[in-house]
């Protein structure tokens, strides 16, 4: 973690009427102490809970309370350090500044801030745990998700009115990494409209049973979410993937069958700059798909047709394509004969058989080849080789 990344950067940090508010104090203290320039809002209810001197203390900036003070240079405060904020925080954000925010209610200076901010947003929610799961809470918890806003927990565990539910705000040393790690992020994808491919295809054998593989989709699903950290508008195009993954601000679309997955991708590719299919297609579909249930003394013989190949169907002179080649032997032979057969920019080879990388592993040892030749990568997080894969990718975008 660079948390040198954080200094002499503008941080509003938005305190609203929760019991929590007191572990802001403690978050201000951690971002001042790095050199971050720190401004409170605090709303009239947040009063309740913790006092303006305790953050005026630690931040040695004025504290704003009201829609009309005017503690700093300019006459409208919250219009003042809107402009010249590099992220806002709400923490804790209650129920109530969640919906103001939601709907664009400016009657506060947290509101009013974030409405004339061009900042990123992270929302840390606060409040009882039946409150969050309300139908309420959480339609404008996903308003918010809309406006591309980050969601910081809440966390499980001992609530104030002493259930332990989800309710909890994110500690202070979360927000903290949080904020850095949006400061590490680059934002080399912007304006790039991407197509990413996950999980395994499905081929129905009849209406109880499916051809299927291993795939669990976690490699395509960190590569659309570096795709969206780095500012690319994502299209994620999956077959069966782990769904409890979170996929916030990405565009989903389910497709059961090669088939299905090809005429998504062929209605979508014209307006996208990059393609990186990780999906595990199924080489073959069954010719005639029962209606009825197969007894099972008729199932020794089921007869299979080619399925398309996806990624060779598509014009690499309009996209930068980039496929992967799970192999189990010769990796770099294979690879570099996938580079030209489907005429790739990129090719992602893994060795399926080494321990604790591939299939379902959360992490991957990966071999990167282009034209220019091959990089070796050590055994890493999937997301780390998301990162790599897109740092390689970005030169055939330019
Ligand atoms: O030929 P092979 O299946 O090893 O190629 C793997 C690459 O090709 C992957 O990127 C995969 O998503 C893609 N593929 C495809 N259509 C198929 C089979 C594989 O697009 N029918």
């Amino acid at each position: 973690m660079n948390k040198k990344i954080i200094k002499n950067k503008n941080i509003i940090l938005c305190v609203s009427g929760s019991i929590a508010a007191y572990k802001s104090i403690y978050l201000s203290s951690l971002l001042v102490k790095e050199g971050a320039n720190v401004q409170v809002i605090l709303t009239e209810s947040a009063k309740n809970f913790v006092g303006e001197s305790s953050f005026s203390g630690i931040t040695h900036n004025p504290v704003i309370t009201g829609y009309y003070d005017s503690k700093t240079s300019l006459s409208i405060d919250h219009i003042d350090i809107a402009k010249k904020a590099d992220v806002i925080l709400v923490a804790p954000a209650t129920a109530n500044i969640i919906a103001k925010i939601a709907l664009g209610i400016s009657s506060d200076p947290i509101v009013g801030s974030i409405l004339a901010s061009k900042a990123p947003v992270i929302i840390a929610p606060a409040m009882d745990g039946d409150m969050f799961k309300s139908e309420q809470v959480q339609k404008n918890i996903t308003e918010l998700i809309g406006f591309n806003y980050y969601i910081s927990g809440p966390e499980k565990g001992r609530l104030a009115s002493g259930m332990n539910e989800f309710g909890r705000m994110s500690e202070p040393d979360i927000l903290f990494e949080e904020i850095i790690s949006i400061f590490s992020k680059k934002k080399d994808y912007e304006k790039v409209e991407a197509i990413v491919t996950a999980g395994g295809t499905i081929e129905e054998i009849d209406p109880v049973r499916y051809i299927s593989n291993k795939s669990s989709g976690k490699m395509g699903i960190e590569i659309a979410k570096a795709l969206r950290d780095r500012g690319a508008s994502v299209t994620l195009i999956h077959g069966k993937i782990d769904s409890a993954e979170e996929t916030q601000g990405i565009k989903k679309i389910f497709t059961k069958s090669a088939i299905e997955m090809k005429n998504t991708i062929d209605n979508l590719v014209d307006k996208c700059q990059i393609i990186i299919m990780s999906a595990a297609v199924s080489d073959y579909k069954v010719k005639n798909i029962s209606k009825e249930k197969i007894k099972k003394d008729s199932l020794d013989y089921i007869q299979l047709e080619k399925n398309p190949d996806i990624l060779k169907g598509i014009d690499g002179s309009k996209i930068a394509k980039v496929g992967f080649a799970a192999e189990s032997e010769n990796l770099l032979i294979n690879a570099k004969k996938k580079l030209s057969s489907k005429d790739c920019k990129i090719i992602v080879a893994n060795d399926i058989t080494l321990e604790g990388s591939g299939f379902g592993s959360d992490n991957n040892k990966a071999v990167i080849v282009d034209l220019d030749g091959e990089e070796s990568f050590p055994l890493m997080s999937k997301s780390k080789l998301a990162h790599k894969i897109l740092d390689r990718a970005k030169k055939f975008i330019d």
